[in-house]
């Protein structure tokens, strides 16, 4: 396979893949290792599933919205977009090393989430055989891979490498039930939207605190993600069940709260970036979950209640022990494991308070399809 000119043009994620890995050259072992030791920051998980369950969806009872959906897909129209410009200019020598090093640690997590959910679609493109199911995967896999390649691309002027094919086979896969996957990632296709569209429209407002080019894309970058999000709520459309009886409910009321209050945690981890951007964290996290509640009720038959008197304290606190667990397991020793597990017994009593907040109920509309609107 001859390597397309660069990623953002790449027609499949293997070819993106490929055009990416290219530009680092073949790895070397010493490379190699370099990679394998960045995994334990690498901390977006990989997935797998049960690929035949998945095979086996009929996508008739959303037929016509799922054709328009896929007709727009297939017409491609942020091909090439994902490619340094001349508006590309990024200063690292210029930013503060603390910052840098956050700045890093978001790029980091975010080319493995984008990486994660390529591996995932190319998967079950590459298993399926139900040709609805292929061509969505295809299409998602393709962008996904463009958007991991671009990131890499801004990793790598940091002096940074992320192999994309090294890290298919090395990283750790977790099983997740197809109707898991559906709900996981609807939601993190849709909070992604929410996250990159929130903050291109605070840069909109203030030019001046664009420390880095990057921001400039996620305009067209989360009208990806919504594209995404929007073939997962058609798949949860197409099995009612999914989102009526009390069992599935209650995993999506669980999917909503680990989603949210995970985001919460990580982004409160870091503070000079946000600071950088000119954002409140506190402000970021509820204005994304609103936007992402708004537009789940496309799909999910009740919201979470973000301001009821629980919500904040509950999440700081899942945010005090999870550093409270990081400094223990620093520390080790017998303290640092009473210390440990203690923080743990902290989050999970947070965690439980957060979920047991009433959720909003929600009547489902009949037919899903929305327009980004933010
Ligand atoms: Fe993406
Ligand atoms: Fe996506």
């Amino acid at each position: 396979m001859n390597a397309p000119v660069h990623s953002a043009f790449a027609n499949t994620a293997e070819e993106a893949i490929a055009a990416q890995d290219a530009l680092d050259g073949p790895m070397t072992s010493e490379m190699a290792t370099e990679v394998a030791m960045q995994n334990t920051l690498l901390t977006p998980r990989f997935y797998t599933t049960d690929f035949e369950e998945m095979d086996a969806i009929d996508v008739t009872p959303v037929r016509a919205e799922w054709d328009v959906l896929i007709d727009q897909m297939k017409s491609d129209p942020n091909k090439g977009h994902f490619k340094k410009t001349d508006e590309w200019e990024a200063d690292w020598d210029g930013m503060e090393p603390a910052l840098k090093a956050e700045f890093i640690d978001f790029l980091i997590s975010s080319c493995t989430a984008e990486f994660s959910g390529c591996v995932l679609y190319k998967e079950m493109k590459r298993r399926g055989s139900n040709e609805d199911i292929t061509t969505l995967f295809q299409l998602m896999a393709r962008d996904e891979a463009r958007h991991a390649g671009f990131i890499n691309d801004a990793l790598r002027e940091a002096g940074i490498r992320v192999n994309l094919g090294f890290l298919t086979q090395q990283k750790k896969y977790t099983y997740f039930r197809p109707k898991f996957i559906y709900y996981a990632t609807y939601l993190s296709e849709k909070i992604g939207y929410a996250r990159y569209i929130t903050i291109y429209r605070h840069l909109e407002k203030h030019p001046e605190l664009m420390f880095h080019p990057i921001f400039k894309w996620f305009r067209e970058w989360c009208n990806d993600e919504f594209s995404h999000g929007e073939a997962f709520a058609l798949l949860l459309k197409t099995d009612p069940k999914l989102t009526t009886t009390p069992m599935n409910k209650f995993w999506i009321k669980f999917f909503l709260t680990a989603v949210y209050s995970t985001m919460w945690v990580r982004d409160h981890q870091r503070p000079l970036f946000h600071e950088a951007l000119g954002v409140d964290v506190t402000w970021y996290g509820q204005e994304v979950f609103r936007k992402t509640s708004e537009i789940t009720k496309q799909v999910f038959p009740m919201t979470l209640n973000i301001d009821h008197p629980r919500w904040r304290p509950n999440l700081d606190r899942m945010e005090a022990a999870s550093r409270q667990v990081a400094a223990a397991k620093a520390r080790g020793g017998v303290l640092g494991f009473a210390s440990r597990i203690a923080g743990m017994t902290k989050a999970a009593v947070a965690f439980v308070s957060v979920f047991t907040i009433p959720a909003i109920k929600n009547e489902v509309p009949d037919s899903p399809r929305l327009e980004p609107a933010y």
